[in-house]
C-alpha cells in the first residue's frame, strides 16, 4: 500500500498539484458509449454521516469482458498525504464498471480529498466532507432539482462548484429525464441530444443516460466539489410514477412496469453516490442525516416506496384516508423521526420531491394531484403531529415544480377560516434546466390567480432556472434563490441580481423578505 501511495503522489504531481473544482476539460456535449478509456465520468461523493461518506467513480474500459481493479484513498490533505483510509476493489460490467466505496472511520465535520486509480489511469481529485456532531453554529446547503440535459446547460451546477461555502448539495429529484429528444426539451438544438435518443426502458438505456449526464462538465465539477444527498422523483423512472406504474408507462408497448422500475433502480444505485439497501424490488432511500444539534434532515421517497396511483381532483377517492403518497412503513418512520428530531434538533428539515403545501383552485379542489395535494389525508395526519408535538423549526424543501417558491404551510388542522396560521415553511427549488413558464405574460397571469386563491404563497418565480441556498443558524433560517436568465447557451450568463431572500425566525413559521446582499462571508 505504501508503494502505491508513493506512486500515486508522483502521479498527482504529474497530473495536477492544485485541486480544481471548476469545469474540467471534458467536452460539453455528451460522450457516447465509445468514449476513451479511464475515469471519464469523474468522481462523486454522497450520503455523508459524521464518520463516513460514499465515494464514487466509474472506470470506462476498452474491453468490457474483463474486470477492473480500482484503488482509492481519502485524506484530509489535498495532496492525499497521510491517508485516512484506502482500499481496492474490483468492478465489472455487472455494475456498469461503477465503483462505490463507503469510506468509514472518518472524523466528524471534516473536509476530505479523495482519488481513485488503476495501473494506468488516475481519476480527478474529489473533495468532500463529513457531517458535524455536537454544537453546530451554522449549516449552509444548496437545494436543487430537475436537471434536464435537453432543456439546457447545468449552469447551476457549474456555479455551485465554484463556491467554497456549502456543507452539501441536496438534489430533490429528476436528476435525469427519461424522454427521447423533442418530447420534453429539444436538446438537438443546443448540442445536447439525449443518449440514447429514445425513451428509457431497459437497464442499458438508463445506464447510458446516466453516463451522458455524468459526462457533462458542470455535473462533474459539482460532484467533485461537494457531497451529494439525493432522492429520486418520477423522471428517474417515468413521468408521474407511482409504486405500480406511471402515467408515461404503457405495459402494452413498453412491457412490465416492475422490470422497468427494477432497471431504473439498479442504474440509480450504480450511478448515484447513495448508500443502497441492495434491494431492487423494494428499494429504500428514505433516510436521515443529523447535523449536530442544529438540524436533522429527513429525505423522503414520495414516488416508489408506497405511493398509490394518482386520481383526478374531483374523484371521491382523493380524500380517502387509506390513499398514501408515502406507504405505511415510510409514514410510520417519518412520524417517529419528526418526534425525535423535534427533541434533538433546532430545525427539522424534510427534503422531498413534490409540492407539500395546499394549493387550491377557486372551488377548493387541489391545483396539483401528483403532489401532496392529491393525498390530503396523509398531509393532514402529518400536520396534526406537527401541531401536537409543537415543532418549532419545520422546513420542507421541495423539487419537481420548476419554479422558485416561498410558502407558509397552512395549519390545516384548524377550521378553514383559522388557517392563516402556519405550521412550517416550504422552499421550492427552481429547475436546474427544466423550465417553469415560457411565456412571461402567462406567468404573470398565473401568479395573480395562484396568489389570489393561496395567500400563503409569499413569492413565486416561474421563468428562470437556477438553485436555492438554505442557511441555518440557531436563530433563523434563510433561503436564497440564484437564478439565470438563460440556460440554452453554453455560456453562463451573469446571475440575476438581486437574488430573492426569505427568512424565518425559529418558532415563528412566518416568512419575511429580507434585502438581498452579498455578506462579507459570501453567503448564503
Ligand atoms: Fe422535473
Amino acid at each position: 500500500m505504501h508503494r502505491l501511495i508513493c506512486v500515486l503522489i508522483v502521479q498527482l504531481c504529474c497530473v495536477s498539484c492544485a485541486p480544481s473544482f471548476r469545469a474540467t476539460t471534458l467536452p460539453r456535449h455528451a460522450l457516447g458509449p465509445k468514449g476513451p478509456e479511464g475515469f471519464i465520468h469523474g468522481v462523486a461523493s454522497g450520503d455523508p454521516q459524521h464518520d463516513r461518506v460514499i465515494l464514487w467513480t466509474r472506470y470506462t474500459p476498452r474491453d468490457t469482458r474483463r474486470s477492473v481493479t480500482v484503488s482509492w484513498v481519502i485524506s484530509r490533505a489535498p495532496d492525499l498525504s497521510a491517508p485516512e483510509a484506502s482500499g481496492r476493489l474490483t468492478t465489472t460490467e455487472a455494475r456498469d464498471f461503477t465503483v462505490k466505496v463507503d469510506a468509514t472511520g472518518l472524523k466528524a465535520g471534516t473536509r476530505y480529498y479523495y482519488r481513485f486509480w488503476t495501473e494506468s489511469f488516475l481519476s480527478p481529485l474529489g473533495r468532500t466532507q463529513t457531517l458535524p456532531t455536537g454544537h453546530v453554529e451554522r449549516l449552509r446547503i444548496a437545494f436543487v432539482s430537475c436537471s434536464n440535459v435537453a432543456w439546457g446547460y447545468f449552469h447551476a451546477y457549474a456555479e455551485l462548484a465554484e463556491r467554497d461555502d456549502l456543507d452539501f448539495v441536496l438534489h430533490l429529484g429528476d436528476y435525469i429525464y427519461e424522454h427521447a429528444d423533442g418530447v420534453y426539451g429539444n436538446g438537438s438544438e443546443i448540442g445536447r441530444t439525449p443518449v440514447p435518443n429514445k425513451e428509457l426502458i431497459s437497464l442499458r438505456d438508463y445506464r447510458l443516460r446516466y453516463a451522458q449526464y455524468r459526462a457533462d462538465h458542470a455535473s462533474q465539477a459539482v460532484h467533485a466539489a461537494y457531497p451529494l444527498i439525493a432522492t429520486w422523483d418520477d423522471h428517474e423512472f417515468a413521468n408521474n410514477a407511482w409504486v405500480g406504474g406511471a402515467q408515461n408507462h404503457s405495459p402494452a408497448s413498453e412491457g412490465d412496469w416492475a422490470a422497468r422500475r427494477r432497471s431504473a433502480v439498479q442504474a440509480y444505485y450504480e450511478w448515484l453516490p447513495i448508500r443502497s439497501n441492495g434491494n431492487l424490488e423494494r428499494p429504500r432511500i428514505y433516510r436521515a442525516f443529523q447535523v449536530g444539534d442544529l438540524a436533522r434532515l429527513l429525505v423522503l421517497d414520495t414516488r416508489i416506496a408506497g405511493r398509490d396511483r394518482q386520481v383526478g381532483r374531483d374523484d371521491p377517492a382523493l380524500r380517502a384516508p387509506w390513499r398514501t403518497i408515502l406507504g405505511i412503513a415510510q409514514e410510520a418512520w417519518l412520524r417517529t423521526e419528526l418526534r425525535e428530531a423535534a427533541a434533538s434538533s433546532r430545525w427539522q428539515l424534510i427534503g422531498q420531491q413534490v409540492l407539500f403545501s395546499r394549493l387550491s383552485r377557486a372551488d377548493g379542489t387541489p391545483l396539483l394531484t401528483d403532489s401532496w395535494g392529491g393525498y390530503p389525508a396523509v398531509r393532514r395526519r402529518l400536520l396534526e403531529l406537527v401541531a401536537r408535538e409543537q415543532l418549532q423549526g419545520l422546513i420542507v424543501l421541495t423539487g419537481d415544480f420548476h419554479r422558485s417558491v416561498a410558502i407558509e404551510v397552512p395549519d390545516e388542522t384548524r377550521a378553514k377560516q383559522d388557517q392563516a396560521a402556519s405550521l412550517a415553511v416550504e422552499f421550492v427549488a427552481p429547475g436546474i434546466s427544466s423550465p417553469g413558464h415560457l411565456d412571461p405574460e402567462k406567468a404573470q397571469e398565473d401568479e395573480r390567480w395562484l396568489r389570489g386563491h393561496n395567500p400563503h404563497v409569499k413569492w413565486i418565480e416561474q421563468l428562470q432556472q437556477g438553485y436555492g441556498i438554505l442557511e441555518l443558524t440557531h436563530e433563523r433560517a434563510r433561503a436564497q434563490w440564484h437564478l439565470f436568465s438563460d440556460v440554452r447557451s453554453p455560456d453562463r450568463p451573469p446571475m440575476t441580481r438581486p437574488a430573492k431572500v426569505f427568512e424565518v425566525r425559529h418558532g415563528e413559521h412566518l416568512l419575511r423578505e429580507v434585502t438581498a446582499q452579498k455578506p462579507a462571508d459570501g453567503g448564503p
